[in-house]
């Protein structure tokens, strides 16, 4: 099992998506410059989707050509249909991120389609992602619990992961999208999609809502998921899932992966800028615990030692 782990940063897009204050597009390219670097390497930093619905992502297409172009970048963009993976396409995303909810209400809310008519979407931008050789993740999300409706089977994000393989998706993302889950339901959940699809197949999704998503990412982690999202600062929560906090921080699961040996590559100290341009643009307090810790003790006049 390889001790490196890709850390997808995604709180330009699922971070600053559901934020009331508007955040421009040069401090959005000035984040980007500054998560790279950290060392950031996988970054979602926009969502090719109705600006109507999510306005924050209106300057998608304006974003890309001003973001980081190092060598061995990898960027996907989130798009709910068709036209949205036409534009991420045209724009010059290589890999795009796709959204499958557990139930009828989640995807009706987020993407006005049953489940049945957004499992059946997916399926025809897969399909046509394979003609252009774009990639595809697909988020299978409220993976754990759907936020109007409960708790959900696991059986049921099972099912919607093998559809979306059977399709010719190239990997799936299981999203905690309202922090509802627990360790015991993501070993539940991914020990039996490892065994048929292999770990490296997935990612992982979480949000911290109700404090377990460190939890869940050692578990995701010690079944082998070398896969996961965060967002710096913990900065987040969905538009269409009432109660949902931020992505698990960025800043925390670096901690917690790299204190248990394994290597993500993304410097603490170096995030810790991006969190105070990120508090400053959307004017709200923002920073994982082990931040939280790192200020006491220099307020303390110590030097934290992390490791
Ligand atoms: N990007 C930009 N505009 C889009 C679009 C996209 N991906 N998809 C549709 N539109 C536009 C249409 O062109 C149309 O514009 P018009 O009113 O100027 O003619 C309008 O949106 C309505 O189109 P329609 O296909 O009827 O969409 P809808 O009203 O059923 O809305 C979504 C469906 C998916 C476009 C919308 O719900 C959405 O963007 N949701 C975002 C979900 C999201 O990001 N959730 C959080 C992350 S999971
Ligand atoms: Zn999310």
């Amino acid at each position: 099992m390889s001790d490196t782990v890709i850390v997808n940063e995604v709180g330009l897009r699922d971070g600053l998506q559901n934020q009331p204050v508007t955040v421009d597009t040069d401090t959005k390219a000035r984040l980007a410059r500054l998560l790279v670097d950290a060392g950031v390497r996988y970054l979602e930093p926009v969502s090719f989707v109705s600006p109507k619905a999510i306005p924050q992502m209106a300057d998608a297409a304006a974003l890309t050509p001003r973001l980081p172009a190092d060598e061995g970048l990898h960027y996907t963009a989130l798009v709910p249909n068709l036209k949205g993976y036409q534009l991420a396409r045209d724009a010059g995303y290589r890999t795009v991120a796709l959204v499958l909810s557990t139930t009828d209400t989640f995807n009706q809310r987020n993407l006005n389609m049953s489940l049945e008519q957004a499992a059946a979407s997916c399926e025809s931008i897969i399909a046509a992602a394979r003609e252009d050789g774009v990639a595809t993740r697909t988020y299978i999300s409220g993976a754990f619990a759907c936020p109007y409706d409960g708790p959900v089977p696991v059986s049921l994000p099972q099912q919607l992961t093998g559809r979306m393989f059977a399709a010719g998706g190239d990997e799936v993302a299981i999203a905690d999208t309202i922090g509802a889950g627990n360790p015991k339901q993501m070993k539940d959940i991914m020990t039996p999609l490892i065994r048929e699809y292999g770990a490296d197949k997935f990612f992982v999704h979480l949000h911290d809502t109700r404090g377990l998503a460190a939890a869940m990412a050692w578990e995701a982690a010690d079944l082998g998921v070398r896969r996961f999202d965060a967002s710096v600062g913990g900065l987040g929560g969905c538009p269409f899932a009432p109660g949902a906090t931020g992505n698990m921080a960025t800043e925390d699961l670096v901690y917690l992966l790299e204190s248990c040996g394994l290597k993500t590559g993304i410097d603490i100290q170096g995030l810790r800028e991006v969190v105070t341009l990120a508090a400053e643009a959307t004017q709200r307090p923002l920073g994982g615990r082990i931040l939280e810790w790192m200020a006491s003790q220099e307020k303390r006049g110590k030097t934290p030692c992390l490791w």
